[in-house]
């Protein structure tokens, strides 16, 4: 497939810091790598420090003037994410783009430290968590972003409150999907969060369509790990392709905020603004989710922003 809008349309980084959660593989890989290859300092915050190490030596020997650096973070405990943000702020004192990556789809029922269902709290709570711990760097930094990966798996599906814990009936693929809706939601929210206190900070959502990547090798069952590998190699594509609608709204400056970005053609294809979100978008249980959020994580997001 041609496509119109390649890694060569991203504008120099030079001067931006970007952080990409799960980078050590995948998806997060691809896109830490191009956003290195386009001159940003780019933060790899992985929770396996020697995954990270070596996910860094490969872009640094793909590109020897990368400036990657590695940081410790892992979203199923939400004491390594205070952790992550007092050492980043120690470091940087800039954040240009915060790109909410990592996932999980669970083969079977796990809760996070904290007591949640593993891919909520994974997914969701901790990018929820990380964003809120990081605002008052994004809002210092001129003309940042947050961005949120949700899936096509999400567009048939909706947020059930009092059901975060999977104590009850559990369905994998459910919880999986919901998780993904989440950060959907959470996107929508936080760019009403930055047009209320008119903050110039952009939150875009986006889905990378379907990629060939590890994501689907945690399934319990042999059989089902077989069946849904083939599904994806025969339809899914290369890293390169899916982590550019991820590109794109971390990069593209016509943007304006709230946009859901995916491929052009479902699974595959050009970025493009897609109306999904909106039609999906409920703000009422968008803010619900909100305020349950701020109450797992304990963190506030405070109501009026004083600049
Ligand atoms: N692949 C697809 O077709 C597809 C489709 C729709 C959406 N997505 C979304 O795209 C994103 C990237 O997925 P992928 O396909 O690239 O999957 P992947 O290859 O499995 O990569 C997932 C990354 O997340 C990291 N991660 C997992 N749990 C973590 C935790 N507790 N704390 C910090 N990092 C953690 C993994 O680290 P480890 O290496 O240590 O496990 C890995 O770096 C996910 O949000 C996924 O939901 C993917």
């Amino acid at each position: 497939m041609t496509l119109n809008w390649t890694k060569d349309d991203i504008q120099d980084q030079s001067g931006k810091v970007v952080i990409v959660t799960g980078a050590n593989r995948g998806i997060g890989f691809e896109t830490a790598q191009i956003l290195a290859e386009k001159n940003a300092t780019v933060i790899l915050a992985v929770r396996d420090l020697h995954k990270g190490r070596i996910a860094k030596e490969k872009i640094i020997s793909n590109f020897p003037n990368a400036k990657v650096d590695v940081m410790y973070l892992d979203l199923n405990d939400l004491a390594t994410v205070n952790n992550f943000v007092d050492e980043f702020k120690g470091k940087y004192h800039s954040l240009s783009i915060l790109i909410n990556n990592a996932g999980i789809m669970s083969p079977k029922q796990q809760l996070t430290k904290n007591g949640f269902e593993s891919q909520f709290g994974v997914n969701y709570l901790g990018h929820f968590a990380l964003t809120g711990l990081l605002l008052d760097l994004l809002i210092k930094t001129s003309n940042s972003r947050v961005i949120s990966v949700g899936s096509l798996i999400a567009h048939k599906t909706k947020v059930e409150f009092g059901h975060f814990k999977g104590t009850k009936k559990y369905n994998m693929a459910k919880f999986y999907a919901q998780s993904k809706l989440a950060c959907m939601y959470f996107a929508k929210q936080l760019q009403s969060y930055f047009t209320d206190n008119r903050l110039n900070v952009l939150s875009i959502a986006c889905h990378p369509g379907i990629a060939k990547t590890n994501i689907f090798n945690r399934q319990s069952s042999r059989a089902k790990r077989a069946i849904t590998n083939l599904g994806v190699k025969l339809i899914g594509q290369e890293t390169q392709g899916s982590a550019l609608p991820i590109l794109f709204a971390a990069t593209d400056e016509t943007l304006t905020g709230g946009e859901y970005i995916g491929p052009s053609n479902r699974r595959k294809g050009d970025p493009k603004k897609l109306d999904i979100l909106d039609q999906l978008y409920k703000k009422h249980v968008a803010q619900n989710l909100w305020d349950v959020s701020e109450m797992f994580c304990g963190v506030k997001y405070p109501l009026k922003v004083k600049i």
